[in-house]
């Protein structure tokens, strides 16, 4: 099935954050600071106050407070709701880039203008944004601190660092570089304020209703007070996870000014301000007998953070669970910098530490001299080595064999180096990827109407997944109806509960949701069809099929009646039920994840140094795929973010002035078609209905998390260069 939405974006009638009209709206422009650390000595606004069409000039000097900000006062403690950093609130500066003012004006290019006219000065102090230098001060994170049992805790199974006592050792230390999710549509929000307490945002966010909280605890306000709209999501990446400074600052501008304001990030701003994949340093060391057993496992990790927010990923998750090693070792730290907060960035966590991981099990391989699939095959575990429970599923051996037959692994040379194509290096390489199959609560309100058709609201936001596509499909299914008679809304804080679109969990939570939700209306029509015609009376669901639209008997399908004429007949306009959806024990017993296995084919050029991923393969246990086509979209998306992740993206910083130098596509590169192969999805689609009543796990993160460590140990396999800092440029390879 095609995407419900697709015609309304590709022709430019859906509507995004930026592109809402109000009446009486007006335009606002960010003036950011130009240190890393300090304090801002003056701002001098009197021409930019002066400049054409300009209506206000807010800073800390001026802005009105915050009230949430009350409650915030330590900035540097972690888990802070809503903005920690708050914006406008006194002259520290803690990063390069960070909002210090805003210029409000009648259009965005008079804002424009006389944001260029604002004169700062600053009391600069010395920054610390170098990782490197400063890897000795990196800390446990608080929450490890408070609870041994935290993931973030070290870990330790079997002996600690068990690895060391076996025949055949490895150690080997990664770099992954600060990457920044920059997806097309820019962050933009218009703000609103309908009343003195009442504020409604047009605003690009992964969660309408996670962002009504923030908003309603940082303005002290019920939050039935604030409305959350986000209809159309132009990617995300994760950075619609958090609430940042320019949300706030907007918001702080349309009470000042009173009257609504739109802010929308420049391409430049959205990498300072928006969060990115924190710059992570990793040491993997793996024991293993001869023949392949892996004996010891440590894994070590540091994450860069911000100094006035603690955020932490699962970079180990992976090492702890996906090999039958009896010891286990693993320790995360985070070191605090003088630079903007990280986020949650395609697959977190896991993309980096499978990075880590899969190029270690590969250099393993290559040091027992054995096939890197076969090594991880008898290393292969059949219930959860670190939570002791069985899997719910596992098909992670069948993506082996699929993805190996598709990318042609037979034709790969074991010695590195020893295949060519004319003048180019033939390499093949594969990395694993797994991710929590995740499950929220969430609710739905369903209307059957009597025209026949099914109308559903989620406050849920589709970021670009298909998620309005795959719960038509759900209903589709769950009701026996037509999908063009189903209409699913969502990205409005006003719609029942949903949690966040992230974690890969939205189809498992909302989807069951929807499964509930037609339940009951199936229950509710099987009880008006019994009162309206004896032959349906006394009968249970399973006596009945429900499918185009009509009930009908299992034992004589000719007595039907369509559901439509049920509800006429009731003399009901329309049927409404609103479920609310949980996971149940289950998750308590099984251990669930997804699976995804990576192959990539390149080539290198032994003289440039250039590399092609000339073949792509991306395999996947899933559960059951709702829709090949925007599962599939998903996988392909995957890998070609594992592509850049690989051979392209990374931020580099001018440490003199801890700011970015990659500040546009032209110096910050992403992969182009070019770049990108045809990418061969392969899902096993079995279902997993421990997971939820359709089967399906999530796929969002696994799309990508191992893709990077495939394509660099196929540039191995290739070269026999083992390049442990990504991406791997030529400059690297020659
Ligand atoms: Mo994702 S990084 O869960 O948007």
């Amino acid at each position: 099935m095609n995407r419900v939405d697709g015609r309304a974006k590709v022709t430019g009638a859906a509507t995004y954050s930026a592109e809402y009209q109000l009446p009486n709206l007006v335009y606002a422009f960010l003036v950011t600071s130009s240190i890393a650390k300090g304090r801002i000595q003056s701002i001098d606004a009197k021409s930019a106050e002066r400049a054409p069409g300009v209506i206000a000039v807010i800073s800390h000097l001026n802005a009105i407070k915050v009230p949430g900000n009350a409650d915030n006062e330590h900035p540097t403690e972690p888990s802070t709701t809503g903005q920690p950093l708050r914006v406008f609130y006194d002259n520290k500066v803690y990063s390069n880039g960070q909002p210090i003012a805003m210029v409000v004006a009648d259009t965005l290019e008079r804002a424009q203008y006389a944001a260029g006219l604002v004169k700062v000065k600053y009391s600069p102090e010395k920054h610390q944004t170098e990782f490197e230098s400063n890897k000795n001060r990196a800390i446990l994170p608080a929450q490890a601190k408070k609870d041994k049992k935290s993931p973030l805790a070290d870990y330790d199974r079997g002996q600690v660092d068990g690895y060391k006592t076996a025949p055949v050792k490895i150690e080997a230390e990664y770099i992954q570089p600060t990457e920044v999710h920059n997806p097309m549509e820019l962050q933009a929000i218009v703000a609103h304020w309908e009343a003195e307490d009442r504020l409604t945002v047009y605003d690009k966010v992964q969660g309408t209703q996670p962002t009504q909280k923030a908003f309603a605890k940082e303005w002290k306000i019920p939050e039935k007070n604030v409305k959350v709209i986000a209809k159309f999501v132009g990617g995300a990446f994760g950075n619609g996870l958090h609430n940042w400074p320019h949300e706030t600052a907007a918001i702080i501008a349309a009470k000042q000014v009173k009257r609504p304001v739109k802010l929308v990030l420049s391409r430049e701003q959205m990498f300072f301000m928006v969060g990115y994949r924190p710059y992570t340093w990793q040491k993997v060391s793996i024991g293993a007998t001869p023949d392949g057993k892996i004996v010891g496992i440590t894994h070590e990790a540091i994450g860069q953070t911000s100094t006035y927010e603690e955020f932490t990923e699962s970079t180990l998750q992976q090492t702890r669970m996906m090999y039958a090693s009896p010891n286990v070792s693993t320790r995360y730290r985070i070191l605090p910098l003088d630079v903007s907060t990280p986020i949650w960035m395609r697959g977190p966590g896991e993309a980096t530490g499978s990075y880590a991981l899969e190029s270690a099990m590969d250099e393993m391989a290559f040091a027992l001299n054995m096939d890197p699939i076969e090594f991880r095959l008898r290393n292969y575990t059949e219930s959860d080595p670190e939570k002791k429970l069985p899997w719910s599923t596992k098909f992670l051996k069948e993506c082996y064999q699929a993805g190996a037959e598709r990318i042609g692994w037979n034709k790969r040379g074991l010695k590195p180096g020893t295949v060519r194509s004319g003048e180019w290096l033939v390499g093949y390489g594969m990395g694993v990827g797994t991710f929590g199959a995740n499950r929220r609560p969430a609710s739905v309100l369903a209307r059957l109407r009597a025209d026949g058709t099914l109308l559903l609201q989620s406050a849920v936001t589709d970021i670009g997944p298909g998620t309005g596509t795959a719960m038509v499909q759900i209903a589709a299914d769950a009701m026996g109806l037509a999908p063009d008679k189903i209409i699913f809304q969502l990205g409005d804080s006003d719609y029942p509960q949903a949690p966040n679109q992230g974690g890969s969990a939205i189809v498992a939570s909302v989807g069951s949701a929807v499964v509930d939700a037609c339940k009951s209306l199936k229950q509710k029509l099987l009880g008006f069809a019994a009162t309206q015609n004896g032959q349906f009376q006394n009968l249970s669901a399973e006596d009945l099929t429900f499918a185009d639209g009509q009930l009908a008997l299992v034992k004589n399908p000719a007595v039907k009646l369509a559901y439509a004429d049920v509800l006429k007949k009731q003399n009901l306009p329309e049927l409404t039920v609103s479920v609310d959806s949980k996971p149940g024990d289950e998750r308590k017993n099984y251990s669930m994840y997804s699976y995804s296995v990576h192959f990539a084919k390149v080539h290198v050029h032994p003289v440039t140094g250039e590399v092609r991923v000339k073949k792509a393969v991306a395999c996947a246990d899933a559960g059951t795929i709702v829709n090949q086509k925007t599962a599939g979209n998903q996988m392909i998306g995957g890998f070609t973010g594992g592509i850049g992740m690989a051979l392209q993206e990374a931020a580099v910083m001018d440490h003199r002035f801890g700011r970015y130098i990659t500040k546009d596509f032209a110096e910050y590169h992403v992969p182009v078609h070019a770049d990108v192969p045809q990418i061969d999805v392969y899902f096993v689609n079995k279902p997993d209905t421990l997971v939820d009543p359709m089967g399906t796990k999530g796929i969002g993160e696994i799309a990508i998390i191992g893709v990077a460590p495939a394509i660099a140990n196929a540039i191995f396999n290739a070269t026999g260069k083992r390049i442990r800092e990504l991406p791997i440029t030529p400059d690297k390879l020659i």
